[in-house]
């Protein structure tokens, strides 16, 4: 048996293909939510519209500090693991379930392997950063994305034997479900024109948790909503920050967290996309869409070598111009962000576990 894990909201659109794929194939999983992330619109809407099944196991963690949060999944995986026994956990991305399902498992001696490995900002004020370093180094599969996940790797002394690059399983379910996506129009529902408006997300804590750079998005926002109008999908974190800020802002629409099919939807037909998002900058790249990632780093370096990503410094008139700088967008998609990723990622899980026994 196979544990297949997801805990936050980005981790939904990395798994689902997988365990859809594991499924498809008779292979027997235990499919356990933590509920790091637990709101309809951070969580339950992602089962509904990327047609997952429910968990099988549900630990209900919610939120804490990162050491309360993350001892909390460790201790209520456990029980998992020992109930169940599997001879594979499977876990995603580089959020605090990521770090504490494989830390959970590897005291056990269980195999790990790992969707979304290898990926780097070099900033280790990210707790990101942590949990993918600590997380890529208990694993014994570890799928990669991009080509700098295989060098990192490599240079962090991980044998090349474990590492496999089979593409981009975000983008597998963009693949599937961008004709849906755009089918329902979310444009039309807050008065937007198709390439007409700017999409924003921010939530990262080095941008909204500090206010002297949260004063500089606002006032990045407040330039930019005179002359395009701005939808701003707003997530629990920068709402905590200080919902207000925001609210008169001359162009700018502040909403609830979407669902993916909305979202997927009108980042599709925006004229820019704003965000400190990962998964993000990977979407408007196969969009291609432009986006402005607001970070001074990215752990996803192919985004802006092959794809729409620019970079720049939580500054309000860096934001501005870097918004408003014609991009030239190239067209191309990464390697391998080709919808097949999931397939590619079980076969190695299949041929793993017949090798094995
Ligand atoms: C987490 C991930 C981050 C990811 C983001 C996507 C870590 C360290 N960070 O950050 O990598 O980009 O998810 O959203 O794992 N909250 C709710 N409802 C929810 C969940 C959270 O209101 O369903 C609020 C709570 O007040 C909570 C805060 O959001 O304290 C932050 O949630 P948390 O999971 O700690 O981190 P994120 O900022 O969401």
């Amino acid at each position: 048996m196979i544990a297949t894990v997801v805990g936050a909201r980005p981790n939904f659109m990395k798994m689902a293909p997988i365990i859809q794929e594991l499924k498809r194939r008779g292979l027997e999983q235990v499919f356990v939510h933590t509920g790091q992330h637990y709101d309809k619109q951070m969580s339950t809407v992602f089962f509904e519209e990327l047609l997952m099944p429910q968990p099988d196991v549900y630990l209900g963690v919610g939120s804490g500090s990162h050491a309360e949060q993350t001892a909390r999944i460790m201790i209520a995986f456990e029980k998992v693991c020992l109930d169940h026994r599997p001879e594979l956990v499977i876990v995603a991305g580089d959020v605090n379930s990521t770090l504490a399902c494989a830390l959970t498992a590897a005291k056990l001696n269980i195999p790990i392997a790992h969707i979304e490995s290898g990926l780097r900002s070099f900033d280790r004020t990210m707790p990101e950063e942590i949990n993918r370093i600590l997380t890529d180094h208990l694993c014994e599969l570890l799928f990669t994305t991009e080509d700098s996940g295989n060098t990192n790797l490599n240079r962090e002394g991980i044998s090349p034997e474990k590492v496999y690059f089979v593409g981009n399983t975000m983008i597998d379910t963009l693949t599937t479900h961008l004709a849906k996506a755009l089918e329902r129009c979310p444009w039309e529902r807050y008065g937007l024109q198709p390439a007409n408006y700017a999409v924003v997300t921010l939530h990262r804590p080095s941008n909204v948790d500090d206010p002297a750079t949260l004063k500089e998005l606002v006032e990045a926002l407040a330039t930019l909503g005179k002359t395009l109008p701005v939808l701003f999908p707003m997530h629990p974190r920068t709402a905590a920050a200080g919902k207000d800020l925001w609210q008169s802002l001359e162009g700018v629409q502040i909403v609830e967290p979407l669902g993916y099919l909305d979202f997927l939807g009108l980042m599709a037909k925006a004229k820019v996309v704003i965000t400190d998002s990962g998964g993000i900058q990977e979407e408007t790249t196969v969009l291609g869409v432009p986006c402005v990632t607001v970070r001074r780093n990215t752990e996803r370096p192919v985004t802006l070598t092959t794809g729409t990503n620019r970079l720049v410094a939580p500054i309000a008139t860096e934001i501005v111009k870097a918004v408003q700088k014609p991009f030239q967008l190239t067209g191309h998609r990464p390697a391998l962000w080709d919808g097949q990723a999931a397939k590619r990622a079980v076969d190695v899980i299949e041929s793993w576990i017949k090798h094995c026994h």
